[in-house]
């Protein structure tokens, strides 16, 4: 029927056709193009509340890793195939086979654990690494079972068996995956690949005043339930003096009719509950007997639920938290936070907390100060050492990453910074320490950040209505108000050289000038009056808690010196003058905490001369920050920056900093530096004072006895 040629015609053509199917690949000049885009992402299953209350297997130990700066081992797509990359954990197991990758007999790395400190060939390294490990699991058909990272810093992909199971974004909060469909009886083998690249789409940019850590930096474990099971749940004080808690759970999945038990044994609550149809079940008891938790009675109750035959377990403090005014109410009584701040680094060693003693080293120090309150910035800090804090008697702020520079106008930055801040408030909902959630640090004020913010402060109340919402404050106005005081006192004082009043005149430009004249010869500003700092950024309407970030006596000297053409070390004595004199205030009549406030000190430097940088100079900013925090009505408390000295890129001054930031009140191995003893002793007298003030009065028959 058909010609020789056309038979040769047919063939030739499909030859062609098959040669330009396998060798162009019409997207070859996407060659080895990601096959994992964000669209193809499977985002992870809700998260499961207190993982280690629960039937755990712990994942951590030595990992084997391939470090992987080019992206090589994610899939790809080439000549019209996708390349599974490294999730395939692909064996070769012949001498004919190619297989670029090898994990096993591959070097190691500790999990939980930053890459950076663990190896020095890696320190800087911000780019994707690998990890793997095999795992047993004696299946049971009856149980579901789901991988659990603390965190994983700052993009993850995770295989389970060579199967792509997940991604997860944002490096300080946890996720887990239901992977019960791939694991398998006996072996098996999980693949992550973990990258620390930050960029101006994520929270945070890479432009932070902290180290970027990163790796699977907290611990990883295997939760095993069964497949109906309580995902989520609440235990709440809703009245410090009716005692009425209410006790809510949600299960995993919308179903009607389960039946649920919750047992507090030491308040002889044993309550029984069935869900509703969407999984969710809830009661209310009294316990008139309850202790209250408070920085100066930790009490946790252990806490029991169960269903399905499994049960969880839980210690948890009950008290009410919540604001008044300018008043921050524990337990309905007014409370002063004497805090510190921390990042998530010890003085025990080096790189980022991975361990519950890790945490203690520093909560400790702040307890040694006589302090009752820690802020954890600027992201949610190990859940050991928010669980360390409940036991130790510490109130927490606690905070997301939008910091500085965050793309305020990126959809994918406001939907990461809305999953950090409801994994954060889901993972520590019932953490009594935990007292505040803050939405975010030194946002610069314009419409698109408010809107933004706003954003996440309505989203933080949606998640959790218990407890009040914060960001730390940049305070613009501090600069400016500070600026105008140095410009009033300089050009109405004789003692100022004509130059440098010259010099301010120019900085304030002929109008204002003009009209500061005017207003000095009408009186209408007296140069020795009082300075009344008042914040007015446009997003304490939307908080709970107004935090400023202040730092009168150590940076804004340096600012205003090459300004106003007046040296810098005699505008640094002029601040000091001034402190006494400054009261700082918001505009809200809301509380307001110090969230930061400081100066740098290397441990050991000592001068009489109060050079900067020496533990003297560092005392002194303290001593004066303590008096000039007097004159504000609406101080609520304060988390001076910073307990401990701690890695920044961003701070090179050799032989001073060292990519060290020395802000701490101690040094990165815990040398106390003298303002150490300088905010010790206005703690404790602190402290002291509200005991003697809590002491109940003495009656008259007590003193006959
Ligand atoms: C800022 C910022 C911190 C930073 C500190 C400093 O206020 O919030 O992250 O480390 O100042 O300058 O030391």
């Amino acid at each position: 029927m058909f010609s020789k040629w056309a038979k040769r015609i047919v063939a030739a053509a499909f030859v062609l056709a098959i040669g330009w199917w396998v060798f162009s690949g019409e997207d070859e000049e996407r060659l080895f193009a990601s096959a994992l885009t964000e669209a193809d992402y499977l985002q992870p299953t809700p998260l499961i509340v207190n993982p280690r209350g629960r039937d755990t297997v712990s994942l951590n130990g030595p990992w084997n890793i391939i470090i992987d700066p080019q992206d090589r081992g994610l899939p790809t797509r080439a000549l019209g195939l996708t390349l599974p990359g490294f999730f395939e954990n692909l064996q070769d197991t012949g001498p004919m086979e190619l297989v670029e990758y090898r994990f096993d007999e591959s070097e190691k790395l500790q999990v939980p654990g930053d890459w950076n400190t663990q190896r020095e060939d890696l320190f800087w390294y911000k780019e994707r690494v690998w990890y793997q490990r095999y795992f047993d699991v004696a299946r049971q058909d009856t149980q579901s079972y789901h991988l659990y990272f603390g965190a994983a810093h700052y993009e993850a992909h995770i295989a389970v068996n060579g199967v792509y199971a997940g991604t997860h974004k944002g490096g300080f909060t946890p996720f887990n995956l239901d992977v019960t469909d791939l694991l398998v009886d006996g072996q098996n083998s999980v693949v992550v690949s973990v990258s620390s690249k930050l960029s101006h789409g994520t929270v945070p940019t890479a432009n932070t005043d902290w180290f970027n850590y990163g790796g699977l930096t907290r611990d990883v474990m295997l939760v095993s339930t069964p497949s109906i099971f309580i995902q989520d749940y609440e235990v709440t004080l809703l009245d410090e003096v009716t005692k009425d808690i209410r006790v809510a759970i949600d299960l995993n999945q919308p179903m009607r009719d389960v039946p649920v038990r919750v047992k507090i044994a030491e308040l002889n609550a044993d309550i029984s509950m069935t869900t509703d149809r969407d999984g969710h079940a809830e009661a209310r008891l009294t316990a008139p007997n309850a202790m209250l938790w408070s920085p100066e009675t930790p009490h946790l109750y252990d806490v029991t639920l169960e269903t399905g035959g499994a049960e969880i377990q839980d210690r948890i403090g009950l008290r009410t938290i919540r604001v008044e005014g300018d008043r921050i109410l524990l337990n309905g009584q007014t409370v002063f936070l004497r805090g510190m701040s921390a990042h998530e680094e010890t003085t025990t060693r080096y790189g980022r907390n991975a361990t519950p003693d890790d945490g203690k080293a520093v909560l400790s120090l702040i307890k040694e100060l006589g302090g009752n309150y820690v802020r954890l910035a600027h992201y949610p800090h190990n859940a050991h050492t928010v669980k360390l804090a409940d036991e130790m008697g510490l109130m927490v702020w606690s905070e997301i990453p939008v910091y500085w520079d965050v793309d305020w106008h990126d959809t994918g930055s406001l939907a990461d910074a809305r999953n950090q801040l409801e994994e954060m408030i889901t993972r520590d909902r019932n953490r009594a320490s935990v007292i505040t959630w803050s939405i975010g640090n030194e946002t610069p004020n314009s419409d698109a950040r408010l809107s933004f913010m706003e954003n996440l402060a309505d989203h933080a109340r949606a998640v959790d209505s218990t407890r009040p919402v914060s960001a730390a404050l940049v305070g613009d106005e501090v600069g400016q108000q500070l600026g105008q005081a140095i410009a009033v006192r300089a050009l109405t004082s004789d003692d100022t050289p004509e130059a440098t009043k010259q010099a301010i005149r120019e900085f304030l430009g002929p109008l204002n000038s003009w009209l500061l004249d005017q207003a000095l010869a009408w009186e209408i500003i007296d140069p020795q009056a009082p300075i009344i700092i008042e914040l007015e950024d446009p997003l304490g309407d939307s908080v709970d808690i107004v935090g400023i970030n202040e730092y009168i006596g150590w940076y804004y000297a340096a600012f205003l010196s090459p300004v106003f053409d007046i040296p810098e070390a005699e505008l640094r004595e002029q601040m000091f003058e001034l402190m006494p004199n400054i009261t700082l205030r918001n505009a809200y009549g809301k509380p307001l905490v110090i969230s930061e406030t400081g100066a740098g000190a290397v441990a050991g430097r000592r001068d009489p001369d109060m050079s900067i940088w020496s533990e003297d100079y560092q005392a002194k900013v303290y001593e004066r920050q303590i008096e000039m925090l007097q004159n504000s009505d609406q101080l609520a408390g304060l988390s001076p920056w910073i307990i401990k000295d701690f890695r920044s890129a961003m701070r090179p001054l050799n032989g001073v900093q060292d990519f060290w930031n020395r802000k701490g009140l101690v040094s990165e191995t815990g040398e106390r530096k003298a303002a150490f003893h300088v905010l010790k002793a206005y703690y404790q007298g602190l402290a002291a004072s509200e005991a003697a003030q809590s002491e109940p009065p003495q009656n008259a028959n007590d003193e006959l006895e």
